[in-house]
């Protein structure tokens, strides 16, 4: 590998997420991605990755859920020169922690909100993930064909609930029924709406337009929506800042497009733009020093394992994102945590959404390498170096269930079975110091099912749990170390330590939080595991 294919090869990547609250069309925005990089040559191949709404999940769901998200991980394409890695994000509610780690693996963002549905919670707490990061967001507003808000009124709604600074790069012409296109901002073209012919590829007619004033106008989309539109236009120059690529890529002002993914309309202008002002890989920190994508030498971390629910199998794969140089198959690594030099044989790409060996990968990618145990979340791969990825935390669970054992010959069971479920980060495992309880705490109710099934199927542990009444974990800290002490014990009945052996504060309600830090100023609360 000479260094300047990898510089080239390096540059030419673009890896991103797609967020948004189940139903907004991440999924339909995702294929006609696919489409447009040749991925796939029909719409209905990407399945959804969500459980389907209105069945009760039940455990046939969580593994055809799982099933599907591997084969959906990631999927990665050429188009315009770029290589484009799309890492999924699973939507639904359950799996919020998984989505929230995959979003320390990419590069950047693309938010879908539904017009008529505007900002939800689920995409609220995602795009805080993102602002933290710093991750640029560009946003898609989708369903343009159905009646919904204001596109005015939705800018403001994605600036206060989102907390981004927006500038639109497209602009709708009516909506609904009366939806007629958008005029690109970006390019200064207007591209038509023809609903009826969404069955044949591209429903639109591109006219380059620079000229709003032009008469032509008129004729095209009608006097009133011209008019509309030109004031529209006229305002968005008053009110919003110029698009400044640069702002962008610092995670400071995020561009909005307006579309139909399923009529796949507006989604060409969408990619188009994406490739063009998205980031290449990012250098990123480790605990040692920052790491640029273009080293010589790999890098890389796994932010997401995926076990695989038959007993009979019970191989995982571990999701490594390359940060810097080229990862080469059968080439022998350190395995930073356990101090140990593994290699792989046949390291997984997921090119044209197929599963396939590769021989070699770039910063950006990602490579699925089977596993039988060795890796855990956040573990680093290097050619020899003592490297930590930063930014792989666990956030503040907000469901909690005592753990008890079930059956007294197999502790040893469950205890193992909990410990590996913790390192592939289904969940997360707290202590408390009082009486040495073990609790779990997830993101989302669904996962304490898929916790204890497991453990039965995989592991022989019978796990019984139990009620407790807790509002929040989170971390604590303090700079005054004696201060730190007394809060201890002071606070003994609510501390716990999590499987790194972290302090945790056990809230029983949203007061018992306040109070307590009211009562100790001193002592830093954090939702993240990342201090
Ligand atoms: P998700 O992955 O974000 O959960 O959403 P998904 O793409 O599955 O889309 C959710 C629903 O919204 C789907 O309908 C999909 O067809 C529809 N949809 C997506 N984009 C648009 C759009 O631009 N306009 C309109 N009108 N609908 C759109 P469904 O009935 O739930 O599923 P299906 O039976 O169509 O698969």
């Amino acid at each position: 590998m000479s260094a300047a294919t990898q510089t080239k090869e390096i540059a030419r990547r673009r890896t991103f997420g797609i967020v948004s609250h189940p139903d907004a069309g991440k999924t339909t925005l995702t294929e006609k991605l696919l489409l447009f990089g040749g991925a796939i040559q029909e719409a209905g191949a990407v399945k959804s990755n969500k459980i389907k709404k209105g069945a009760t999940s039940d455990f046939m769901d969580i593994e055809r859920q799982r099933g599907i998200s591997v084969a959906t991980s990631v999927m990665a394409f050429d188009y315009s020169n770029c290589k484009v890695n799309i890492l999924d994000t699973p939507g639904h509610k359950d799996f919020a922690e998984d989505t929230y780690r995959t979003l320390t693996a990419v590069d950047s963002v693309i938010v879908v909100i539904d017009v008529a549905k505007g900002v939800e919670e689920q995409t609220e707490k995602l795009v805080q993930v993102c602002r933290m990061r710093k991750t640029p967001v560009i946003v898609f507003i989708n369903k343009m064909d159905r009646p919904g808000k204001e596109a005015f009124d939705l800018l403001d709604e994605v600036e206060q609930k989102l907390g981004l600074t927006v500038r639109p790069l497209s602009w709708p012409i009516g909506m609904g029924d009366r939806f007629q296109g958008v005029y690109s901002l970006y390019e200064q073209r207007l591209v038509l709406f023809s609903p009826g012919k969404k069955k044949q590829g591209r429903p639109e007619e591109v006219i380059a337009f620079t000229d709003l004033n032009n008469p032509e106008l008129d004729e095209l989309v009608g006097e009133e929506a011209a008019e509309e539109l030109r004031e529209e236009v006229n305002m968005i120059e008053e009110v919003y800042p110029v698009f400044d690529r640069e702002k962008y890529l610092a995670g400071d002002l995020s561009p909005v497009f307006f579309g139909s993914a399923i009529n796949n309309f507006g989604v060409k202008e969408l990619l188009d733009c994406f490739v063009e002002i998205a980031p290449p890989p990012q250098a990123r920190n480790a605990e040692e020093r920052l790491v640029k994508p273009n080293e010589d030498n790999f890098s890389g971390f796994v932010f997401k394992i995926h076990a695989n629910m038959d007993p009979k199998h019970r191989d995982r794969i571990a999701f490594l994102r390359i940060c810097s140089g080229t990862f080469e198959r059968n080439t022998n690594y350190l395995h930073v945590r356990q101090e140990k030099k593994l290699k792989f044989s046949n390291p997984t790409s997921f090119m044209a959404a197929k599963k396939e060996v590769v021989d070699e990968a770039f910063a950006g990618d990602v490579v699925g390498l089977y596993d039988s145990g060795n890796f855990k979340i956040g573990d680093t791969l290097t050619e020899g170096e003592e490297l930590h990825f930063k930014g792989i935390p666990s956030f503040s669970p907000e469901q909690f269930r005592r753990v008890i054992n079930g059956d007294p010959m197999k502790s040893k069971q469950l205890a193992k079975g909990l410990s590996q479920l913790m390192e592939e980060g289904v969940a997360q495992l707290f202590t408390r110091q009082a009486d040495n309880a073990q609790i779990i705490g997830t993101v989302g109710a669904l996962q304490f099912d898929v916790i204890q099934y497991r453990l039965e199927h995989e592991y022989g542990a019978t796990a019984v749990y139990e009620p407790i009444s807790l509002h929040k974990a989170l971390w604590v800290t303090s700079e005054d170390e004696k201060a730190l002490k007394a809060f201890e014990e002071r606070r003994r009945s609510n501390i716990a330590r999590d499987t790194e052996d972290r302090l945790v504060f056990l809230a029983e309600s949203a007061w018992t939080l306040q109070s307590t830090k009211d009562a100790h100023p001193e002592v830093e609360f954090h939702t993240t595991s990342e201090l």
